[in-house]
């Protein structure tokens, strides 16, 4: 049976009595994307899980999202492994709030990650739930986005100048492969309803939003520094802490993520897919 634990903050729950190396009853995938849309961010301790198993977990919630600028691990099409040796000296990767691939036109529903080497310390992620961060905002700040349509963007970090870029790739463990086409653009609107609980949320951030659309970058880019300090308030968080074997699933239309350090020294492996846009 599964059992839910809400982590008492403003997302995230604890999931257990669930086998996700077995196949997946229709009704358990329900009852699961149930806890998902209640919670945001599920994580799944104690999963012994290979890349099948991910890959089918990920088909089951909705097919696999396109993963543009990581290369994926050898011998398969969806994985990519987010890394980092024990001596590596470039700045963290996914350091930044943000919400993953908010640049395509169909950005991903979610994110599975799933935890092989974790350090003993450090290596947490942070969640900030974006229904409450909109739910809390400032009227006068609110007003000045409401009905706003995003530039996105994945220039800052792919470009081949981005912070991800030729000059950053070789001293990294992670395959990443910047590329002109981080400058193409696309529109969201900044606060848009979830599309399966209608309930309305800030969508992405400053980062892979680089303006908003009929506004000057003078006055866009202040207030996109002003939203972005705004969506990640201590008061919106989730600190997710890691385990071996653990998965965690998150809705990137509901919350944003950013990775933290604390753990030089140690190596950190965790395999990752997006789910698909329905
Ligand atoms: C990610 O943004 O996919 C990585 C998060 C993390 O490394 O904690």
């Amino acid at each position: 049976m599964l059992t839910i634990e809400a982590s008492g903050q403003t997302c995230g729950a604890r999931v257990t009595g669930v086998d996700l190396s077995a196949e997946l009853s229709c009704d358990l995938v329900a009852e699961i994307r149930k806890a998902w849309l209640e919670h945001h961010v599920l994580a799944f301790p104690d999963q012994s899980l290979t890349d099948d198993d991910l890959e089918r977990f990920t088909v089951a919630f909705g097919g696999f999202g396109e993963d543009q600028f990581i290369a994926p691990i050898p011998g398969r099409k969806h994985v990519i492994a987010v890394q980092r040796r024990a001596d590596e000296t470039s700045p963290l990767f996914a350091e930044n709030w943000h919400s993953d691939w908010s640049f395509q036109a169909r950005p991903p529903a979610g994110t599975c990650l799933y935890g092989i080497t974790i350090p003993p310390h450090g290596g947490d992620t942070l969640f900030a739930n974006q229904h409450a961060a909109l739910d809390a905002l400032p009227a006068g700040l609110r007003a000045r986005i409401e009905g706003r349509m995003a530039i996105h963007s994945a220039r800052k970090p792919y470009a081949l100048d981005g912070a991800y870029g030729e000059a950053d790739v070789a001293r990294r463990s992670m395959d990443i492969r910047p590329s002109p086409e981080a400058h193409k653009t696309q529109l969201h609107p900044l606060i848009q309803p979830h599309p399966e609980t209608g309930r309305p949320a800030l969508f992405s951030t400053y980062g892979y939003i680089v303006g908003i659309e009929g506004m000057d970058e003078a006055e866009s880019g202040p207030l996109l520094l002003e939203l972005y300090r705004w969506q990640g308030r201590e008061a919106f968080q989730y600190r997710h802490v890691w385990q071996p074997h653990m998965l965690v699933m998150w809705d990137n239309r509901s919350v944003l993520h950013a990775a933290t350090g604390g753990y030089d020294g140690y190596d950190r492996l965790l395999h990752r897919t997006t789910i698909a846009a329905f």
